[in-house]
């Protein structure tokens, strides 16, 4: 694993930027797995703007993200397919008709999981964007989630729904379940840069790079994949000295 410890989340969002940049730059017609969360806000800011300066275009790249609430229709809000265009696909020059993201309002989970996985198999991810979670979640992949899980629902651990509800009006607003690509989904992808700033994720962090490699830690995965750049500030990085 490569790892760039920077001074503040300002620097951590550059050099995640770059990185995208370079793979689009690379290969126009890349996929992208995206991510949601506070912590790729500053990645995406600069994408807008490397676009608006002219330096990249993403007419020819897919973009896949890693999930979303069950029960939250993609005009909500507080709905990840929202956020997305909220924050990126509006402003640059993606193709709505190539962004993909799980319908949070499917009738048939388990077809919605299925319908999916085939798509994630049918479009690998060139490079894999991820934040990660205080208790070492990535996407919605929780505690005790199987390596070899592919696109499935979950029960939000208890952390997650008190981390996310800073987001939503009053914590019983925040849903209890989502629709989640799997640790096997995310470690398909050729690439990986995965982000954290805050002491808050300083935990989260260790386990990532130094713990054991447990499904009680599930970013601890990662450790097995060949190529993956973890961009982190101080804060996130203090136990890494241990
Ligand atoms: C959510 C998302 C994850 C994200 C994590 C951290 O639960 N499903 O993809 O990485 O929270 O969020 P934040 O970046 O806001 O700290």
């Amino acid at each position: 694993m490569e790892i760039v410890v920077v001074e503040n989340y300002d620097e951590m969002s550059d050099v995640a930027c770059s990185v995208v940049e370079e793979t689009v730059k690379t290969n126009p017609s890349c996929v992208l797995g995206l991510a949601t969360g506070s912590t790729p806000l500053g990645l995406y800011e600069r994408m807008v703007r490397g676009y608006r300066e002219g330096k990249v275009s993403y007419q020819n790249v897919k973009a896949v993200n890693l999930d979303e609430y069950i029960g939250l229709p993609a005009s909500h809000p507080q709905s990840y397919a929202f956020f997305m265009r909220e924050h990126l696909f509006s402003k640059i020059d993606i193709l709505p008709g190539n962004t993909h993201i799980e319908n949070g309002m499917a009738t048939d989970e388990n077809a919605e999981c299925a319908r999916y996985n085939a798509l994630l198999d049918s479009m690998p991810r060139d490079l894999q964007v991820l934040g990660i979670g205080s208790n070492g979640h990535i996407a919605f992949n929780e505690p005790l989630t199987p390596f070899e899980s592919e696109t499935h629902t979950v029960a939000l651990a208890e952390s997650t729904v008190k981390d996310n509800s800073r987001l939503f009006e009053r914590i019983e607003d925040v849903p209890r379940r989502a629709f989640t690509m799997g640790l096997k989904n995310i470690m398909d992808a050729r690439r990986i840069l995965i982000l954290a700033n805050g002491a808050n994720k300083a935990n989260a962090v260790y386990g990532l790079v130094k713990g054991e490699v447990t499904t009680a830690l599930p970013a601890s995965i990662l450790q097995k994949h060949p190529n993956v750049v973890l961009v982190c500030d101080r804060a996130a990085a203090q136990r890494l000295g241990e």
